[in-house]
């Protein structure tokens, strides 16, 4: 029997639209190690479940006359599919296809997704690889990213939003991703840069290294705008589906339950000895976080940057967690700016999706200096004050060793809202560390003694037997219990139960104003 010619054109047309740019750009592309969108789709989602929508249409402008040919689907592979059973929208840029690059026809195909997700309140994902706004399609491409931009921002808190960068990401293809909550790069293979080196050298005739401009170290480890470095394309779809286990699908949504392979009840008699007795010496608090949570379910965010914070998804007795802390091994684990931004879209983002907050504090307080005033330390540590006492998520905080000042306060303290309030005996909870304290307090005995030396270490250690310990604050209302570090892991995880129906409603308003 013939088959029918229209179903053969059909086929025919499903394979051209497979093809992209063509076989030999997808040649250039797998040369350089980088996978087509259909390929990348296949490693994101569960085997055969993605669905693509518009795989057809083509680009509708033109404006410079140049476009010679016109690709289906305009260098975008949309739809929808399933990650570990639960439905996300998907978009996946086609670096064959003009760079990947931005045409109005193109916006329209990664709306209708955003929308779809947003209805249906499932996450989004986008799979990046562009070299920006399409310079053809002239100022339809700038309209088209706009109507992007605002989808992003609009459905900011009501889906997770998720931005896997897998090429040059260039202009808008930064811009959206920065709008999301979470960005993934591939060491070597991703960059983000509002403008690219082409442009760069045809205005300044220099030839800029794309790693250095934007590359996965430049935005891991110095300004902070991705979340999570992979070794490669594969390795990254795949941290994207384990992220996704930690989060909601939407706004109203808890976040997944996992049974816990590891005993909540467990005690870790390590953690009794993990803080050392001088004050001074460092510890790792990522070691602690280790010990707490459900054996190898720590995730953590920004691990490169701001390293005197850290943050991370977990689970606690099989319930997602958001984990903020700090490294006192890190600069003291000093509260500077840079870890004041990164604890403040932390505790947003957990806040946004259902997302409990444990907060384990140890910090010095505010760094202090010229420098950090100048670049706005009020500004920045004030965020962090604001997005702990906006969160209505269930709040906890264990007090580890230092809580000084500043740094007790804003760290989840009782007062901000956080429902169960930790120390560990080895907590010092006070306005100041005990040798800046003893030095204002008793300035002119200090200068009037005859050794001063010998008579500020003497009072400081006065200060420190009475005010640098837990007991001190516990009698005042500030802890709710004083615990043996090895009980953590079971009382955080009791906590956590007996607030798993918290109601605690904003009042109403249109929205706040963080200081940014
Ligand atoms: C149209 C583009 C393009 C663009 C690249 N191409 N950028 N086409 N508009 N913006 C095309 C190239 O002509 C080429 O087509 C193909 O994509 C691959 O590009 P190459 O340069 O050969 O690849 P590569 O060497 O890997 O370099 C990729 C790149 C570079 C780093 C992205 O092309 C670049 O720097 N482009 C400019 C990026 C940029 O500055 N964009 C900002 C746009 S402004 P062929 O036919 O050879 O395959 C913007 C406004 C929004 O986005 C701002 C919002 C705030």
């Amino acid at each position: 029997m013939t088959e029918d010619p229209r179903i053969l054109h059909l086929r025919e047309l499903r394979q051209q639209a497979r093809l992209g740019g063509g076989a030999d750009r997808i040649a250039k592309q797998h040369a350089k190690g980088k996978l087509t969108p259909y390929e990348r789709l296949d490693l994101l989602l569960d085997p055969g479940t993605f669905h693509e929508l518009e795989p057809y249409v083509v680009g509708q402008n033109d404006e410079l006359g140049l476009s010679g040919e016109k690709y289906l689907g305009d260098g975008v592979v949309t739809g929808y599919g399933q990650m570990d059973g639960r439905t996300v929208y998907v978009y996946a840029q086609d670096f064959t296809v003009y760079g990947g690059t931005l045409s109005e026809t193109q916006s329209d195909k990664i709306c209708r997704v955003m929308d779809l997700a947003l209805r249906n309140g499932v996450p989004m994902i986008g799979l990046l690889d562009s070299g920006g706004a399409r310079i053809q399609d002239g100022v339809r491409s700038m309209g088209g990213y706009a109507e992007i931009f605002r989808r992003n921002a609009q459905y900011s808190g009501v889906i997770p939003q998720i931005s896997i960068m897998l090429g040059p990401c260039a202009g808008g293809a930064a811009y959206s991703p920065a709008l999301t909550d979470l960005i993934i790069m591939v060491d070597k293979h991703s960059y983000m840069f509002l403008t690219g080196p082409e442009v760069i050298r045809a205005v300044t005739g220099e030839a800029i290294d794309p790693e250095g401009l934007g590359g996965t170290t430049v935005h891991t480890a110095i300004s902070g705008t991705a979340h999570l470095a992979a070794g490669s394309e594969a390795e990254a779809l795949a941290l994207c589906r384990h992220v996704l286990r930690y989060l909601p699908s939407n706004n109203v949504e808890n976040p997944p339950f996992q049974p816990p392979a590891d005993d909540p009840l467990r005690m870790d008699p390590e953690l009794n000895s993990i803080v050392p007795l001088d004050a001074a010496t460092p510890y790792s608090m990522h070691a602690v976080i280790e010990h707490i949570v459900d054996r190898g379910s720590f995730l953590e965010l920004q691990p490169s940057w701001a390293r005197n914070a850290i943050v991370g998804l977990a689970r606690l007795g099989g319930h997602s967690v958001g984990l903020v802390a700090q490294e006192p091994s890190v600069m003291a684990g000093v509260l500077d700016i840079d870890a004041s931004d990164k604890i403040t879209r932390f505790v947003r983002m957990c806040d946004c999706f259902n997302v409990p907050l444990v907060t384990l504090v140890d910090s010095p307080g505010f760094l202090p200096g010229v420098d950090q005033e100048h670049r706005g330390i009020i500004r920045h540590g004030a965020k962090v004050l604001y997005a702990y006492s906006e969160a209505t998520v269930p709040k906890i905080s264990v007090i580890t060793r230092k809580a000084y000042g500043g740094a007790y306060i804003v760290m989840s303290s009782k007062y901000l809202g956080t429902d169960v309030n930790f120390a560990w005996p080895s907590a010092e909870i006070a306005v100041l560390g005990a040798e800046g304290a003893a030095n204002i307090l008793f300035r002119k005995q200090i200068d009037a003694a005859a050794d001063p030396t010998a008579e500020r270490a003497r009072l400081a250690a006065d200060y420190r037997q009475r005010f640098n310990n837990p007991y001190h604050a516990a009698a005042a209302g500030f802890v709710d219990d004083i615990i043996e570090p090895q009980e953590t892991r079971p009382k955080v995880i009791a906590s956590l139960a007996a607030l798993r129906d918290k109601y605690s409603p904003a009042p109403p308003r249109k929205h706040g104003n963080i200081p940014v």
